[in-house]
Formats: C-alpha cells, sequence, structure tokens
C-alpha cells in the first residue's frame, strides 16, 4: 500500500501532451501562447477580464499589495487564521500586518471584527493601507459584508483565493471581489502547474502594471532600460503549459473533491466530537481541503492523537494553519481577538482530499477513526 498524500498534484496525458507541444513549439520562455491562453482561460473562468500569469501565488499577493500603495510603515490588516506567506507579502514591502480573527460560523475573515477595528482605527486616524481577506480552505470569506466595509473607510481589498479557484460567493468567482485576487498553483493546490501564481483584475492598467513589475520593470526599449525597481516573477510557458491542461479540467477536480467531503461527512459526522468545517450558507467552496475537528472528550482521542494514528498507517495529514498571532515570526504584530483561530487551531485536522484520492484510500482514511473513535 503506498502512501495517502493531502492534496498530492493529479495530472494525466493532457498535461504530458500540453508540456510536451510547448517544448516543442521553442517557448520556453516566460512568454509564449501558453502563457496567454493560460491568462485568459483563468480570466474568463473567474469572470474578471485581466489577468497576470507569475511565478507564485506569494509573488502575485507581493504585487497586489505594492500596487494598492502599500509601503514601509503601513498597516494591513490580515487574518490570522491562513498561511503564512498571506502576512508575508506585507512585510516584504516594509508594512506591517495586523492580524484579525475568524468567525467561528466560517472560519474567513470576521466582517464584525473587521468594522471595529477600521471605525477604531479611523477614529485616531490609523487606517491601514489595505485589507487581505483569504478564501481559507476553498471556501469564500463574507464579500457583501467586507466590500462595503472597506470601502466606507477607503481602503484597498485584496482578495488571496490561492486555495479558492473555482469556489463561488452568490454568483461570482472567488478571486473576483477585490481591487486585485490572487491564486496559487502550488503543487498542492486544486489545479497546479508545480509552482505558479495569477494576479487577476477588473482594472486593466493595475494589471499592466504587475506585469511590468514582474518583468524587473523593464521600459520597451532595445536596450535594457529601467526607471524602478523591479521583480522576475513571471510563469515560464511549459508551466503555463500544464495549468492550460489542468484548468481544464477544473470542474472534475472539483466535482471529485466534493465527492471525498461528502463521504467524510457521511463516515464520520456521526462520531462523537467529530465535526467539520462549517459550510457558509452564500456560496459553493471548491473543497480544497476537507477539515474537521475533534473534541477529545467528546471523542475520546485529541486531534494529535488521530493524526498520529493516521500517519502510522502511511496517512498524511495536517493540523489547521496555525494562527499567525501565535507565531514566532508575527509576535510583535498588533493582533485583534485570536481565539477563534486559536481554539480552532487545537482542534483541528485537514483530511486528506486530493482529487485522485481512490475511494480505496479515503476508506483507509476513514477505518482509522473506527479505531479511534470511543464507540469503536
Ligand atoms: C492562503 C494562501 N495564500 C498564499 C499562498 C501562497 O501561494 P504560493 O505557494 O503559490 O506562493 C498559499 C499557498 O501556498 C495559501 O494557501
Amino acid at each position: 500500500m503506498s502512501r495517502v498524500y493531502l492534496s498530492p498534484p493529479d495530472v494525466g496525458d493532457e498535461e504530458r501532451r500540453l508540456v510536451v507541444d510547448a517544448l516543442d513549439s521553442g517557448w520556453v520562455a516566460p512568454l509564449g501562447p501558453y502563457v496567454d491562453a493560460f491568462e485568459a482561460a483563468l480570466a474568463a473562468r473567474v469572470g474578471v477580464p485581466h489577468a497576470v500569469a507569475l511565478s507564485s501565488g506569494t509573488a502575485a499577493l507581493h504585487l497586489a499589495l505594492l500596487l494598492a500603495g502599500v509601503g514601509p510603515g503601513d498597516d494591513v490588516i490580515v487574518p490570522t487564521f491562513t498561511f503564512v506567506a498571506t502576512a508575508n507579502a506585507a512585510t516584504y514591502l516594509g508594512a506591517r500586518p495586523v492580524l484579525v480573527d475568524c468567525s467561528p460560523d466560517t472560519w474567513q475573515l470576521d466582517p464584525d471584527l473587521l468594522s471595529q477595528t477600521l471605525a477604531e482605527r479611523a477614529g485616531r486616524g490609523a487606517l491601514p493601507k489595505a485589507v487581505v481577506a483569504v478564501d481559507l480552505y476553498g471556501q469564500a470569506a463574507d464579500y457583501a459584508r467586507l466590500v462595503p466595509v472597506c470601502a466606507q473607510y477607503g481602503v484597498a481589498l485584496v482578495e488571496d483565493a490561492a486555495e479558492a479557484l473555482g469556489a463561488t460567493y452568490g454568483d461570482a468567482a472567488a478571486g473576483s471581489f477585490g481591487a486585485s485576487g490572487v491564486f496559487s498553483f502550488n503543487g498542492n493546490k486544486i489545479i497546479t502547474t508545480s509552482g505558479g501564481g495569477m494576479l487577476v483584475s477588473h482594472d486593466a492598467a493595475l494589471i499592466e502594471r504587475a506585469r511590468h513589475l514582474a518583468t524587473q520593470a523593464r521600459e520597451p526599449e532595445v536596450h535594457y532600460e529601467h526607471l524602478r525597481m523591479g521583480f522576475n516573477y513571471r510563469l515560464s510557458n511549459l508551466l503555463a503549459a500544464l495549468g492550460v491542461a489542468q484548468l481544464a479540467g477544473l470542474d472534475r477536480r472539483m466535482a471529485r473533491r466534493h465527492a471525498v467531503n461528502a463521504r467524510y461527512r457521511a463516515e464520520l459526522g456521526h462520531l462523537p466530537g467529530i465535526s467539520f468545517m462549517p459550510r457558509a450558507p452564500y456560496g459553493e467552496p471548491n473543497d480544497w481541503l476537507t477539515c474537521i475537528l475533534v473534541d477529545p472528550d467528546a471523542h475520546g482521542r485529541t486531534r494529535e492523537d488521530i493524526r498520529s494514528l493516521l500517519e502510522a498507517r502511511d496517512i498524511e495529514s495536517r493540523p489547521t494553519w496555525k494562527p499567525l498571532h501565535l507565531q514566532p515570526l508575527f509576535r510583535d504584530a498588533p493582533a485583534v481577538g485570536g481565539g477563534v483561530a486559536a481554539a480552532i487551531f487545537e482542534r483541528g485536522l485537514c483530511l486528506p482530499s486530493g482529487s485522485n484520492l481512490s475511494d480505496a484510500d479515503q476508506g483507509r482514511v476513514i477505518d482509522v477513526f473506527g479505531h479511534a473513535g470511543r464507540g469503536a
């Protein structure tokens, strides 16, 4: 029996065909027809007119904040319950992340807490330069609440949809709500280019500026002319070919992740002390990862007991994100609340959720709970 991974890449013949085609075409640089095609297809899928393919989601976040005007000494509001990359992007610019708690109903940035924080900061002339909302674990944040609050205070909203390609909020796609939206195609995401990202926006000028900055801010001269500092952040045409093939299979991949999530709920939901990440009523998640909470008193085992039992059977699982306000890296960052995210971290576990997870391998995961639960 082979190891069961949390969310491994799911690639097949079409990926091989397009990558070989890109190689054969001679376009192996960070520009070429597959980059153009990937940008166009991703933008169409998300329902935004403009997109630039980049080397990572982190690069996309960095440019998104830079183009939101974030600079040294600024504050940027970031949910405390997220991956470190969300806050690192602010730090790259000399800004300070301000870590705001999530809502227990959605696990996403708490709109009430955001509203209170902006009101309090407006009162003392200390508004942040930007707010980053994260669509965590593939579920959109509550944009009907977040967008007007940010607009009221004139603070730019950036959407970190790194984990949420394919998810929706109402009729609109995750990634389409902010001044710009960020996607990641890291190896563990719902689609992958091995490493890669995308910045999308309704604003053509913003994406053109991002493209310029991502190309070492090279001016359109025959020689190398530079007026400002840029970055080497473009995605290669070879990897974009992988992205085009992966994106074409997004619906299949999402359907499989929904099915994996539904089976976990059906087979584990009745166990004492096991509950699932809440599903927000306002849209459809992509079910990138299925996350559970383990109440040790009711279940008879801790989250860590279960993780170890899974590991002993060669099954990878992960605690949910450790909140950033608990990370030594951000010990000096201001935090607003944090108890909700801390409580989720104490009990939260992400289960194998890949779109290529076989029924038999998912059965191996579920069997461990049969042995781990008090009633077993
Ligand atoms: C919420 C979130 N933001 C940003 C990133 C960064 O993306 P990348 O790994 O492509 O730089 C990730 C994942 O890796 C993520 O999960």
